[in-house]
């Protein structure tokens, strides 16, 4: 497989990846609190029980809040992973900008914002 090709398909993961995490987490966030009728928020403490049972379950889409806490974990796991092997991927335009740009061993006119040695 090209590089080009490789990395398109890496960039495309990256970003589902992260729209999984966003999701999951939102999840985790808004619909399913952890501090939820536990007395402490603004949920709980007041309201009658029935509305409060309600407004805490566990679930959503069927899937409880641990196994959407597992899911939101392994896709930060995945989306870790992916980061690296992008780092690895582009390792060199890495290094080479950080010597063309930090480190300015080129006159200060000839630095461009992609050098067009770094690939
Ligand atoms: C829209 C973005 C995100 C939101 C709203 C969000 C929300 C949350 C919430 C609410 C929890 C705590 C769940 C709980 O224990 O009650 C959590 C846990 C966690 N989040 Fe996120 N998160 C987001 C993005 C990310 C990203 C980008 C990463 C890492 C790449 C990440 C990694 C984790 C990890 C490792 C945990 C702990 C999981 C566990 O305890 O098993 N999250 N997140």
């Amino acid at each position: 497989m090209k590089k080009v090709t490789l990395n398109f398909w890496l960039d495309v993961l990256l970003f589902l990846t992260f729209l999984g995490i966003a999701f999951t987490g939102s999840i985790l966030k808004w619909v399913l609190p952890s501090r939820c009728g536990e007395g402490g928020g603004w949920r709980g403490g007041w309201g009658d029980a029935e509305r409060l049972e309600e407004e805490c379950s566990r679930w959503f889409l069927g899937v409880h809040r641990s196994q959407w806490l597992d899911i939101h974990f392994l896709l930060a796991v995945i989306l870790v992973a992916l980061v690296l092997v992008h780092f690895i991927l582009h390792w060199n335009w890495i290094l080479c900008s950080i010597k063309t740009n930090l480190f300015r061993r080129v006159p200060q006119s000839r630095i461009e914002t992609s050098p067009k040695d770094c690939r």
